[in-house]
């Protein structure tokens, strides 16, 4: 395995992980607020669409073939139009954690 994969591997099992639910929850709000900070310049978090091509953060969230393990390859290594953000694995685990509680409920 390739460094990056080692580390995805390992965001996705902490993302997955059903763990402590306080943990989860500073995961989620701590997440908010950076997406809120970092991603609306093009994403929906909280708000309309803001740039047409960058899917909203509900719609990531319901689809179904974008599981903690592809999100995390992603914001790891985005590709274009979508810049590189240089995101630490503390905000990747934090970012996902929030985009996931947004998944409509069946
Ligand atoms: C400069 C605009 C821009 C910013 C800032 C940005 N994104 Fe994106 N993002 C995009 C675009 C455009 C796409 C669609 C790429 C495509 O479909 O090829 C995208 C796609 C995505 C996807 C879907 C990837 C997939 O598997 O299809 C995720 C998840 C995502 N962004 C998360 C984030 C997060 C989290 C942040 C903030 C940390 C962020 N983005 C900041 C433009 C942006």
């Amino acid at each position: 395995m390739t460094r990056s994969q080692i580390l995805i591997a390992a965001l996705a099992a902490t993302a997955m992980s059903a763990g402590n639910v306080h943990a989860q929850e500073d995961a989620v709000a701590m997440g908010k607020a950076f997406a809120l900070e970092t991603c609306t310049s093009c994403h929906a978090v909280a708000i309309d669409a803001v740039n047409d091509a960058a899917p909203t953060f509900i719609a990531i969230a319901n689809d179904p073939e974008k599981t903690a393990q592809n999100l995390t390859a992603w914001l790891i290594e985005p590709h274009p139009p979508m810049p590189n953000l240089s995101l630490t694995t503390l905000e990747i685990r934090n970012l996902i954690a929030y985009i996931r509680s947004l998944k409509t409920p069946d």
